[in-house]
């Protein structure tokens, strides 16, 4: 199957278009437009397979995208390219609702026009699927888990307007037929996470014995999952999800954000034995405006429907993670010196 992926030199794009050539066998056109957060060498793994094509594009550009569509006549979409960091959504709202709100609507539209022309593709299983983001249901109190019904409440620009998306997205296939999946997926940690997110910005300060910056007094939850279980959950989806249907992807990981720094600071005492205490650099600073207080998943129509189970524990995927930090400085050290020294965003 080939497929179009969207974002694909991004965090988990990068995941997804590795776990589909060398996973799942599948073939992968990549289009991304290469913001500060894309970046090529995250697909080292693949770029050289026969299986693998890239086009650098922004996906608000209309005819690029239908020309892509003609040109590679993929069987399937899955839409990952946004801008993704809540923080910089505060300090520049403009991209987000470009990318996010406008530039979805762009790939659904050209979607549209190319299964036009092409009726066979919806017998033939074409699937449209819209990944998204659990934050677009707002926060949760001490109780509760975020169900495929809860209703939409997001409290930043960057979750309102991956709610627009989302709405769009939905409206695209009952009006139009388009057979569209949206994905809701909980906080993703792992390999090649650009390092202004918390998990990669904490190892990354710590080796540097720079401060660890938690934000508020560190109670917020966010439920964790490493970044190749949403990738499986994807392909999933994509070969079993129904159209119209929404899946919630989480991995039952709930963590307070100070815990997760703490955890961080005791992996890195384990591997770096040298420098003991990481621990000491960590530094409360001013609260996120508008922090939601607590995000949880129930996964368990994913489980249920399509078989799907996180294979990480949070445990076991923030050593996988912390030892990968430490083993590829060739991967961050040119995003760190010359991209983003880890200064604050978005007061
Ligand atoms: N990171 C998470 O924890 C998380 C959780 C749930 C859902 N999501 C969603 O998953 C998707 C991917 O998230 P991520 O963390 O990998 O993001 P990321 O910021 O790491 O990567 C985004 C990618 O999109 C590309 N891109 C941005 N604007 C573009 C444009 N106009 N045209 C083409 N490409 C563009 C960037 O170059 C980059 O490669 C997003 O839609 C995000 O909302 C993320």
């Amino acid at each position: 199957m080939r497929v179009m992926i969207t974002g694909g030199a991004g965090f988990i794009g990068s995941a997804v278009c590795r776990h589909f050539i060398l996973g799942l066998g599948h073939e992968v056109v990549n289009v991304d437009k290469l913001t500060y957060a894309g970046n090529l060498a995250s697909l080292a793994p693949v770029t050289s397979s026969p299986h693998y094509a890239f086009e650098k594009l922004d996906i608000c550009d209309a005819d690029g995208i239908r020309a892509v569509f003609s040109k590679y006549q993929p069987a399937a979409v899955v839409h990952l390219a946004a801008e993704s960091h809540v923080d910089r959504s505060i300090s520049g709202s403009n991209v987000f609702v470009q990318t996010n709100v406008v530039g979805t609507f762009n790939l659904l539209e050209a979607a549209r026009e190319y299964l036009d022309a092409n009726q066979h593709l919806r017998e033939e299983g074409f699937r449209f699927l819209h990944v998204s983001t659990d934050e677009v249901y707002g926060s949760l109190g001490e109780s509760g888990l975020f169900s495929e019904t809860t209703p939409y409440d997001p409290s930043s620009p960057y979750s309102a307007t991956k709610a627009a998306s989302d709405h769009i997205a939905k409206a695209w296939h009952r009006t139009y037929g388009l057979p569209v999946i949206v994905s809701n997926c909980s906080n993703n940690y792992g390999p090649y996470q650009f390092p202004e997110k918390l998990i990669p910005l904490t190892v990354l300060n710590a080796l540097h014995g720079q401060p660890l910056p938690v934000y508020g007094n560190g109670s917020n939850i966010r439920d964790w999952l490493f970044v190749d279980d949403h990738a499986r959950a994807l392909g999933m989806i994509l070969e079993k999800g129904l159209p119209g249907e929404t899946y919630n992807v989480g991995g039952r990981n709930e963590r307070r954000n100070i815990d997760v720094v703490n955890q961080i600071c005791a992996c890195l005492n384990e591997l770096r034995a040298s420098e003991l205490c990481h621990e000491r650099f960590i530094t409360y600073v001013t609260d996120r405006p508008g922090h939601d207080q607590r995000y949880a998943i129930d996964a368990s129509k994913l489980e249920t429907d399509l078989g799907w189970r996180a294979q990480e524990t949070f445990e076991t995927g923030i050593k996988k993670t912390v030892r990968w930090y430490l083993e590829h400085t060739d991967w961050w050290k040119p995003l760190r010196n010359n991209v983003y020294r880890g200064e604050r965003l978005g007061l």
